[in-house]
């Protein structure tokens, strides 16, 4: 918060008078940052929101990483790499984010690990061929754009702020997706199949990751009176079947939807019904993968335990030695200031 709201938190008595302090700056398009008053629901959805986000960063790093040692050229091995380091860098930005809540990242990892916490549905389902890493790119990071560039307007500055970032390394990301796939596209014709054959497996959990339709999201009417999200699963999910669609016959593939028309008079393409039973499934740990991600993140985090441990004591030794040269030059300047005063 800014400017008069700042002021306002200063003077304001009661959590009645923050409550409006707090109101009046989400109407006022305001960021709240770290150190304002807030709701502890706003704190506590904040925080269930940026974790699944995060954690979906990460875990969505396993099935592209897949196909980095089967990559059929350098470029695309060099292209691969560069984007599943992007996602590890993207969980690091949200984590650090939810921080500000605090919240730290161990705490959010062992929610993940044990289950407590989500992660995106959409990595619950296997990459089987080359051409599944460039449905990925277009499909899965299409969508995630989509989803996430009004997330650069939401409320909490630590996240709209980490966004801006994350939506430009997800543009390239759905860039080289694109590429991908045209190069199939346009290849032999067993290429060519192999590239359809990703876009019917994609295209539905891409629609899927938008979450439930409006009337059974939970969240969504509240996150968007906060100014958490600015628009809604539904919104979102009918914005991106609309881009995706030219998009569609720019790669000369077509969407496996045989309902998939435009509809002039709302001025968008109406599509068949999404299988909300498989969403709801996947969310249960019932999908493809679900076992196969969350058994490799956890062996992962324990293969990892050394570098946590290694940067702990190196922090440690750090911090034990400048206390040290700080005591140190404090007595040096006493004895000087004692010397000049004898
Ligand atoms: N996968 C898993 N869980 C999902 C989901 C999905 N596709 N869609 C919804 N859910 C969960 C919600 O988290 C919520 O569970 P909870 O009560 O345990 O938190 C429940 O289903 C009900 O859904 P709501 O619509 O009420 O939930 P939200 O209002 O939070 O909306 C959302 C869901 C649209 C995913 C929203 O949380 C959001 O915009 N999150 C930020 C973006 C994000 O997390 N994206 C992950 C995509 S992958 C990614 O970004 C990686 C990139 O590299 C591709």
């Amino acid at each position: 918060m800014t400017g008069v709201t700042a002021t306002a938190t200063a003077a304001a008595g009661t959590d009645a008078s923050y409550q409006a302090v707090f109101d009046a700056a989400v109407a006022a398009d305001e960021r709240i940052e770290p150190r304002d008053w807030m709701p502890e629901e706003y704190r506590s959805s904040l925080v269930r929101q940026m974790a699944q986000h995060a954690h979906s960063e990460i875990i969505g790093m396993q099935p592209e990483a897949n196909w980095i040692t089967r990559a059929p050229s350098l470029r695309r091995k060099a292209i691969l790499m560069a984007k599943v380091q992007d996602e590890a860098g993207h969980g690091l930005y949200l984590y650090s984010a939810a921080e500000t809540l605090g919240t730290g990242r161990d705490e959010l990892l062992d929610k993940l690990h044990s289950g407590r916490q989500k992660y995106s549905s959409i990595f619950n389902y296997p990459t089987l061929t080359w051409a599944d890493v460039g449905a990925i790119g277009w499909l899965v990071d299409g969508a995630a754009i989509t989803n996430q560039v009004p997330l650069c307007r939401c409320s909490y500055g630590p996240y709209a702020r980490a966004m801006v970032r994350i939506c430009k390394e997800e543009s390239f990301h759905q860039r080289q997706g694109y590429e991908l796939l045209l190069a199939l596209s346009q290849g032999t014709p067993d290429q060519h199949a192999m590239a359809q054959d990703a876009v019917n497996r994609w295209w539905w959990p891409s629609l899927m990751m938008f979450g439930p339709p409006d009337d059974e999201s939970a969240h969504s009417a509240q996150s968007m009176t906060w100014k958490i999200k600015r628009h809604s699963n539904d919104e979102l999910r009918q914005r991106f079947v609309d881009i995706a669609v030219g998009q569609a016959e720019g790669l000369g593939l077509t969407l496996p939807d045989p309902e998939l028309r435009w509809n002039e008079e709302r001025g968008h393409h109406d599509f068949g019904p999404i299988d909300w039973t498989e969403f709801w499934e996947v969310l249960k740990g019932n999908g493809p993968c679900n076992e196969q991600r969350i058994t490799q993140r956890r062996r992962a985090h324990e293969e990892g335990a050394w570098v946590r441990e290694a940067a702990a004591s190196y922090a440690t030794k750090h911090q034990t030695q400048r206390s040290r040269s700080q005591s140190q030059s404090q007595s040096q300047s006493q004895h000087a200031n004692g010397e000049a005063t004898a």
